[in-house]
């Protein structure tokens, strides 16, 4: 082989792997962006909420399991309910979906892992414990 053969290849490898780290990096910014999606809000005007049915659903939380995966202000097993409240508006079609999801349990939306389910509890109860998170001080 010529030596100027052989430098030619170093250089393309070179360049390739230029490249390929190249790639990689924009691919931790797509993820970056990915993670950041987090803090996707869902467009919509808020509804009224009777406040009994908030009062109620505060009460009904405090009772059950939430806390020990969700905190009122940060990230904990789960998103903390201020960022869940900033994400959905206060909407009845909202109360009603993540009411199901609390019942269900359920995946895939905030990039942590897995909300068991509540299956002992109500479509009415899971409601009102919606209604009082996504109420809570929108900033
Ligand atoms: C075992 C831990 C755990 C418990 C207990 C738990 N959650 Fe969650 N919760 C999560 C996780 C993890 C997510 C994020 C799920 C996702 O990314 O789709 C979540 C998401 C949510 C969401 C937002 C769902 C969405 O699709 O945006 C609501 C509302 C919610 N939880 C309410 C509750 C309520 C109310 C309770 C108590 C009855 C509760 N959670 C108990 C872990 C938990």
């Amino acid at each position: 082989m010529k030596p100027g053969f052989i430098l030619a290849n170093l250089l393309l490898l070179t360049l390739l792997f230029s490249c390929s780290s190249k790639e990689s990096e924009e691919k931790l910014e797509t993820d970056a962006e990915l993670v950041a999606k987090e803090f996707f809000v869902v467009p919509g005007e808020d509804e009224a909420i009777d406040p009994e049915q908030i009062q109620k659903g505060e009460v009904l939380i405090s009772y059950s399991d939430c806390y020990s995966c969700h905190k009122e202000e940060s990230r904990a097993k789960g998103p903390s309910f201020t960022d869940i409240a900033k994400r959905y508006p206060i909407k009845q079609v909202y109360i009603d979906l993540l009411a199901r999801k609390v019942i269900d349990g359920g995946s895939g939306v905030w990039g942590y892992p897995v909300m068991g389910p509540h299956p002992k509890l109500k479509f009415e109860e899971t409601q009102a414990m919606v209604a009082f998170i996504l109420s809570l001080e929108k900033k």
